[in-house]
This record gives structure tokens, sequence and C-alpha cells, in this order.
């Protein structure tokens, strides 16, 4: 009867909702604030003529490596609306232009930094710089933090000229801080809250980097937005880098997870030796990607916990996935770390993902057992695993395409009343046959179907009781698949207790 329900109200509001499916993105009518605000329409001449909006449009897409149309599709809209730097793009393709013909001519660097033309970033005459950490996000500790902003000068001191220092007090060249809203830097540098703008940085020599604290600020997790890839590319700025058109580029402007490819492109390293020359040392260092990941979790775990000692990392802060399997264990999934919760509270320590799970990558983005099969399927990127206990079933793992599945989900539960898997993507939801591996017809559709739940989503549990909840930071929403609807929510570490994140020993059976 609950199946049949479901299914009939799905189906009824299949056509109302088929053309709601990209709400995540901007409105047209907002395009031309963004536009403005980045630099790419003058905000002077408040009324724009359609060529100029256009134009901009056109210059806009280029930089964000999209189809260059001039009309605001969905797919621009869209890119409009996902997190990014909230540092302007005017001045960029001029930037690079003259960057690109340096490295075909050969011009020597000297001869380039005397050149007469005025460079918008600007730069320090100095190679020592000295920088300070001016207040401190929530949910991360200050020594993580600490390590992370050196890290990030480390990245830009070991392919250059520059040497940093740390003070903590006194006058120093750059200073790093986090700010809520408005901030005293005018109204068009004010923060948005969650998403959006999530940093900016002044070309020098004003030496400032702010960060939105609204953001939920992370090194290890997948979800939220990394301290260490965000402040290398503010202070990417702060020394007088624009923002680039490569787009493996650390100073693109949008926000990336770090991947497989090392942080720094050739046109960071070009664009930071154009000013301030080769290391003193000769040669040019980084450190391959996944180690970076090691160590950012390395510094995570190395800290004191804030608050309660006795709850693990997850309790504090976002973690990745969360499912349970076919004995009502739960998993919950953070970095390269998975931690287990039996049904009778008994919670593991952290356990590393690899070794379970070999082939699996440095960390994963969702994750869900399905009591249909027995097995565990875990999404990361453009890929799926899919697990028969700790052993990879051959064929995987596969290309979400391939299963007509999005890349980089929110998260992916197996879902008994459609006796299928959802996977969440922004505003819409997919909804995978784990027969065929392919999409049921009439999916994607609007996350609406889900009433209450909210976009963005870390992870969902469903209960012995049937009903499902969905968890973002530090909330959960409780669905009843019966009513359709969410019909509690609140602070998941504080009201349940089966996450293992109750202030009670693990010895009190709750
Ligand atoms: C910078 O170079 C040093 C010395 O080679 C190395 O230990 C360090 O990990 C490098 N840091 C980064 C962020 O690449
Ligand atoms: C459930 O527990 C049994 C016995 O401890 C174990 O063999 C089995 O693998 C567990 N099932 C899952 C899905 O973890
Ligand atoms: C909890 O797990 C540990 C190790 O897995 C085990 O030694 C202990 O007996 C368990 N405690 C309870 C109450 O089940
Ligand atoms: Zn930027
Ligand atoms: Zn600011």
């Amino acid at each position: 009867m609950d199946l049949q329900l479901v299914l009939v109200l799905l189906t009824v509001d299949i056509l109302l909702s088929l053309s709601e499916a990209v709400s995540a993105s901007l409105n047209p009518g907002d395009a031309e604030g963004f536009l403005e605000k980045y630099g790419y329409l003058h905000q002077k001449d408040h009324t724009h003529n359609a060529d100029k909006v256009t134009s901009a449009v056109r210059q806009f897409q280029w930089l964000s490596h999209l189809p260059v149309t001039g009309r605001l599709d969905s797919t621009t809209l869209l890119k409009m609306a996902s997190p990014r730097c909230g540092v302007k793009d005017r001045g960029s393709n001029e930037a690079w232009k003259r960057r690109v013909n340096s490295v075909f001519t050969g011009q020597s660097q000297q001869h380039l930094r005397k050149k007469r033309y005025t460079r918008p970033g600007g730069r320090w005459y100095k190679q020592h710089l000295t920088y300070q950490i001016v207040n401190w996000p929530r949910h991360l500790s200050q020594g993580p933090v600490r390590l992370a902003v050196r890290m990030a000068f480390q990245l830009w001191s070991n392919v250059s000229g520059l040497v940093f220092h740390e003070l903590n007090e006194g006058q120093t060249d750059i200073r790093l801080a986090f700010y809520e809203g408005e901030h005293n830097d005018g109204t068009s540098n004010a923060f948005d809250g969650p998403g959006g703008a999530l940093a900016h940085a002044f070309f020098p020599c004003r030496g400032e980097a702010h960060f939105d604290k609204a953001e939920r600020w992370t090194l290890s997790s997948h979800k939220g937005h990394n301290l260490f890839l965000v402040s290398a590319h503010e202070i990417g700025h702060t020394l007088g880098l624009e923002h680039s058109p490569v787009r493996h580029a650390l100073m693109s402007p949008y926000y990336k997870k770090l991947g497989r490819s090392l942080l720094l492109s050739w046109d960071d390293i070009t664009a930071v030796q154009q000013l301030y020359g080769k290391p003193s040392a000769g040669a040019v260092v980084q450190i391959p990607s996944q180690d970076l990941s090691w160590a950012m979790q390395d510094w995570e775990l190395s800290e004191e916990p804030m608050g309660d000692i006795s709850l693990p990392h997850y309790c504090r802060n976002t973690f990745d996935a969360i499912t349970m399997d076919g004995n009502g264990t739960v998993l919950v999934f953070r970095g390269g770390l998975f931690w287990t919760v039996t049904s009778e509270s008994n919670r593991s320590d952290p356990l590393p993902l690899k070794r379970r799970w070999p082939q699996l990558p440095f960390a994963i983005e969702a994750a869900a057992f399905s009591p249909l099969d027995g097995k565990f399927y875990f999404f990361n990127g453009k890929h799926i695993w899919r697990y028969s206990g700790t052993v990879l079933d051959p064929g995987f793992p596969k290309k979400s395409s391939e299963c007509d599945m999005p890349r980089h989900p929110d998260c992916a539960f197996f879902y008994a009343p459609l006796g299928h898997m959802v996977v969440f993507k922004g505003s819409r939801y997919f909804v995978l046959n784990l027969e065929t591996l392919r999409s049921e017809p009439y999916y994607p559709r609007g996350l609406a179907d889900w009433k209450g739940v909210p976009r963005g989503a870390n992870g969902a549990v469903t209960r012995a009781d049937g009903k499902l909840y969905f968890f973002r930071e530090q909330q959960y929403w409780r669905f009843d698949p019966r009513k359709l609807r969410v019909t509690g929510s609140g602070q998941w570490t504080k009201k349940l207790a089966w996450t293992g994140c109750h202030r009670t020993s693990s010895n009190d059976v709750l």
C-alpha cells in the first residue's frame, strides 16, 4: 500500500516538475548583477544594452570553459551559481595573453618585470613576506588551520623566489581573516553565506585575504570547502596573480576539489615566476595531490579535538557519507577514514577506507548499502564502485555516465518504497535500477518530491522503522515515506544516539 501511494504521488506530478530541473542555477534576472560583480559589465551605467550583455556573457563563457554562445542558457546560469572566488575576473584575460606571449617569445623575466605596461595585479617589491592569521573558522582547530595556511604559502614559495614567515602579532604584509556578511570593504564584497563567493583577496600591496565564515571549512572531508585549497588560491591574489582561464589552474576562479593532477598548473607557475623569479634553490618542488590529501588528514587527526574528547571527528565537523549495512551497523565516511557504529551503539576507532575496500580512491562522495543484493555502492567523481563484502565486483569501477548517474553526487541511499537506489545531486534526484544499472524512466526529477528535505544532504540512512534520516552538516531531517514529507529535524549530534555521537559513554545502550 505504501509503495503504491509513493508511486502514484510520484507519477502525478511528473509533468509538473519536468521544467524545474535546474533551480540550482542563477535567475536570468540576476545574471547582470553577477556580470557586474565580477567585472564583465561596468557597474556605473546600470542599464546595459543587449550587445554589451552578449559580449559580457561570451567573455564569461570563455573563461569558464563553456560553449561560447553569448546566451544565458541553463549551463551558463548553473555555472554562475557555483562556488567560486569573489575576486573580479576583469583583467585576467589580458594578463593571460601576456603570459602566453612571453612563454612563446621567450622573453626573460627580468625584461618582463621592467616592462612599462601597468599590471592591474601589481606586485610586492620584496621577496620576503610576513603573514598572520587574524581569526579562526568554526569547526576547525587552530593547529590544523595554521598548518594548512603554512602549506598554502609553501606551495607558492616552492615554485618562486618568494619566502614567507608567519608572525603572531605586529604588522604583517599579508593578513588572513574570516568574516560574515558585510565586513567593511564595500557592499559588493559582502559575503553571501554558504556557497556562492567563498573568499576574496586584494592585490598588492593591500595584503588582505578574507574568507566567508559561514562556509563549512574543512581539510580532509569531501563535503564542505577545503580551506587549504581556497587559501592557496587567495594567497595567489595577494601576490598579484589574477584569475587564469586554464582549466586545471589553481588560479581558475571556480572551486575545485583536490584531484589527481598537481595543484599548480604551468600557468600558475609562469604567473608567479614572472613577478618574483625562480626559487633560489633552483628546482621547482611540487608534491603529489594524493600526498597533500594524506597530509591534511594527518593535520586534523593529530590535533587535540575541541570540546568532548571522547567523540570522533565526524561528530564535530561534516562527513562525506553515511549508510547502514544488513546488520544495522551504521558506517560513517570522512576523508580516507570510516567509522562503524553497531546497533548496540558500539563505535569503532577510525579505520582506513582502503583497508576494507582496497580499490577505492582516497575519499568518496556517497556510499550506500543495498539490502536488495547485499552490496556496497560507492560514488566519487565520475565513477561508481560496487563491492561484495570487500571484493570489488567485476566491471567496476563503472563510469557514472554509463549508468545515467550524475558526477559528484551529494548522497546515495537505497529507497525501499521504490526498490531502487536514489542519488541526490543539487536540485535533482536520480533513480538507479540496481539490476539493469541504468536510470529508471522519467528520472531525474526535482528534489521538491522530497518535501522538506534540503539540497546538499551529505548522507541518508533508513532505520528499521522505515523512516529515512537525511544529514547535512550538524542537522538532520527525518523523512516519513508514508507521508512523503519531513516530519522532524534537529541537531543530530545531540539527538541521534545511533550515529555514535551521543555524549554518553559507548556502553550505554540507547
Ligand atoms: C615544498 O618543498 C619542501 C622541500 O622540498 C617539501 O618538503 C614540501 O612538502 C613542499 N611543500 C609543498 C606544499 O609543495
Ligand atoms: C553481519 O554480521 C555477520 C556476522 O557477524 C557477518 O558475517 C556479515 O558479514 C555481516 N553483514 C554485513 C552486511 O556486514
Ligand atoms: C565493542 O567492540 C569492541 C571491539 O570491537 C569489543 O571488544 C567490545 O566487547 C564491544 N562492546 C560491546 C558492548 O558490544
Ligand atoms: Zn580568485
Ligand atoms: Zn573582504
